[in-house]
């Protein structure tokens, strides 16, 4: 309690009294006042009060004490008030003390915030100038550097981390998409006003020549660019509005999602996006070398193709129409003029589930290929995945992207194991994989994603899951000679995701696909093009979808497709 609270409380004291009560039991020091009604409980309380009661009455006063082995107050013995007052001088002594330095902590803070404000304002008056004596430097970006160690380079590029060490000294890492760049500032180039008040994010311009490090210090690139001269471009805010404090890899999913756009500046996310664009450049590959075309069909559409559930519809000039949910029915139409054919294009899901498989809009990487067996797709689809993983693993940048974000890759070289699904229902059952209830899978049910997760990762291989029964596959899957229960159909299940890749042969003979049609119920007048290609020259055909999500979440080892991709749509999200 301050000295002027206890000099108030002792001025409310029933002065006419003149007593200060102390009850060893059921007194309060905190709550107590002194009085007969709330006393203190020791007699430090009552000295301290006194003694700051003015001087002339001070003497007035005695001090009563209810001991905790008595009902009586009686006046304070001697030895105990000559106690009481040594502990209050102590007491005095120590809180004076402490004043003191908290008055020196505060005039020396004050001093060093006026010597920071006065050694801001003597940066505004120091300007760097370019030194007009020295090469002019060549503009590059910093996967170039090594090309360009030891002469005079410039370089733009956004302050990723920063790094100040005494007065002299600054460490950039600089990040232009390319890569990043160690830069050292020293002396003046330290002491401007845009040095004191750097932030991260904030763009700059350097100059200044690249050079290998020493053995045994390390950067990236194993170099580093010593600036001779350097301009802030476009400042990042700093305090509350600093990037650190509205993201970090600690927050909580919802605001990583929200602040997306500021998360993919980041070491991981954009390694993630890199080797995405990378991939993606690698299927195209497969396939242009394998001759395939590719094709871009429409992503409004008035047909589904993956069941009615899925669809999400818009108004198109007040007609009903969809998002496209896949490809496939667009590809198979190119086959006559195209031969074998693909597309990268997006695929929209109304998928209500909250997996972390499941986007509302993804990547689908489509193909069709005529006059196929199906063994021959499935041979297609394990080729494709193969090569493509051989093709990224062949850049030594996107390698090291790939090994930063999954240390534990390594191609897979053996064959895929084949296997119906008559014999996952049997492995499920034989290996204990129940449903919730403990009942075993049967033969016709759909193999849900948790059971499917199981088993991929048991057997540790890709599994070309095939032979799925025909009522839990699309209408346009056909049935097998040999057994009609079950259909020319495969899923590509990975270890640790589960299935990356659904495929099957078409239905190809004009009949039986208006069979089809009639089962399912659905009304074949919008799908008149698509009949048409089993009137106008029928063949047999297959083709499949990948994930391109789902194929970067394995190769990566994300947790969740969500991270695969710029900005995820899923239940709830649509924004940035
Ligand atoms: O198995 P799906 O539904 O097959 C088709 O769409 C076929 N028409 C493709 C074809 O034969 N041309 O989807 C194919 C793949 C899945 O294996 C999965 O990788 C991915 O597309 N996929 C999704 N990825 C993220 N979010 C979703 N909601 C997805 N739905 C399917």
């Amino acid at each position: 309690m301050s000295t002027s609270e206890l000099a108030s409380k002792a001025e409310q004291l029933k002065l006419s009294e003149n007593l200060v009560y102390v009850d060893e039991t059921a007194g309060n020091d905190e709550s107590g006042n002194g009085t007969k009604e709330a006393p203190y409980k020791t007699a430090l309380s009552a000295v301290t009060l006194v003694a700051n009661m003015p001087e002339e009455k001070q003497e007035t006063f005695k001090i009563m004490v209810k001991k905790a082995d008595s009902n009586e107050y009686a006046e304070i013995t001697a030895s105990a008030l000559k106690k009481a007052k040594n502990a209050h001088k102590i007491a005095e002594k120590k809180a004076k003390k402490q004043a003191e330095q908290a008055a020196k902590d505060q005039a020396q803070l004050k001093a060093k915030q006026l010597e920071e404000q006065r050694k801001l304002e003597e940066s505004k008056q120091i300007k760097l100038v370019l030194d007009e004596s020295l090469p002019e430097p060549k503009l590059i970006r910093i996967k170039d550097a090594t090309e360009n160690r030891g002469q005079r380079v410039k370089v733009f590029g956004w302050v990723n981390r920063l790094r100040v060490q005494g007065k002299d000294m600054m460490f950039i890492v600089l990040r232009d998409g390319t890569g990043y760049l160690q830069c050292v500032l020293t002396n003046t180039l330290c002491h401007t006003f845009d040095a004191l008040t750097l932030t991260l994010e904030s763009t700059v311009v350097l100059y200044g020549v690249v050079d290998k490090l020493p053995e045994g210090k390390t950067a990236p690139g194993g170099h580093e660019l010593t600036v001779d001269y350097w301009e802030v471009v476009g400042k990042a805010p700093g305090g509350d509005d600093a990037i650190t404090n509205k993201v970090s890899a600690e927050s909580d999913p919802s605001i990583q999602y929200q602040q997306r756009h500021l998360v993919i500046r980041g070491d991981t996310a954009s390694a993630v996006l890199k080797v995405r664009s990378r991939v993606m450049r690698a299927f195209r590959d497969h396939f242009d070398s394998a001759g395939y075309f590719e094709v871009t069909p429409p992503c409004m559409v008035q047909t589904q193709v993956e069941g009615g559930s899925t669809l999400f519809s818009f108004n198109y000039y007040g007609e009903q129409a969809y998002l496209t949910q896949s490809s496939q029915l667009y590809l198979e139409t190119c086959l006559p003029s195209m031969g074998a054919v693909y597309t990268m294009a997006e695929s929209y899901r109304a998928e209500k589930s909250h997996t972390r498989r499941h986007l509302s809009e993804y990547t689908h990487c489509e193909a069709e290929i005529p006059f196929i067996s199906f063994n021959d797709l499935l041979d297609c689809i394990e080729n494709m995945v193969k090569d493509v993983v051989n093709r990224v693993w062949a850049e030594p940048e996107t390698r090291s992207m790939i090994e930063q974000l999954n240390p534990d890759f390594k191609p897979y070289t053996e064959p895929f194991v084949r296997m119906r699904y008559e014999e996952a229902i049997k492995w499920l059952n034989d290996n204990g994989v129940k449903h919730e209830d403990g009942s075993d899978y049967v033969f016709g049910e759909d193999i849900p994603e948790s059971p499917e997760r199981a088993m991929t990762n048991k057997i540790g291989k890709p599994i070309l899951l095939t032979h799925f029964p025909g009522p839990i596959k699309a209408f346009y899957m056909p049935a097998t000679k040999e057994d009609p229960r079950v259909t020319e159909s495969v899923d590509l299940l990975m270890p640790g995701v589960g299935e990356i890749v659904g495929g099957s042969m078409r239905i190809w003979d004009h009949e039986d696909l208006l069979a089809a049609y009639k089962r399912e119920g659905l009304d074949t007048a919008p799908y008149y093009w698509y009949l048409d290609q089993r009137k106008y020259g029928t063949c047999p055909h297959g083709g499949f979808g990948l994930g391109v999500e789902r194929f970067l979440a394995w190769l990566l080892d994300r947790y969740t497709v969500r991270e695969c991709c710029l900005y995820p749509r899923f239940v709830d999200r649509c924004q940035p």
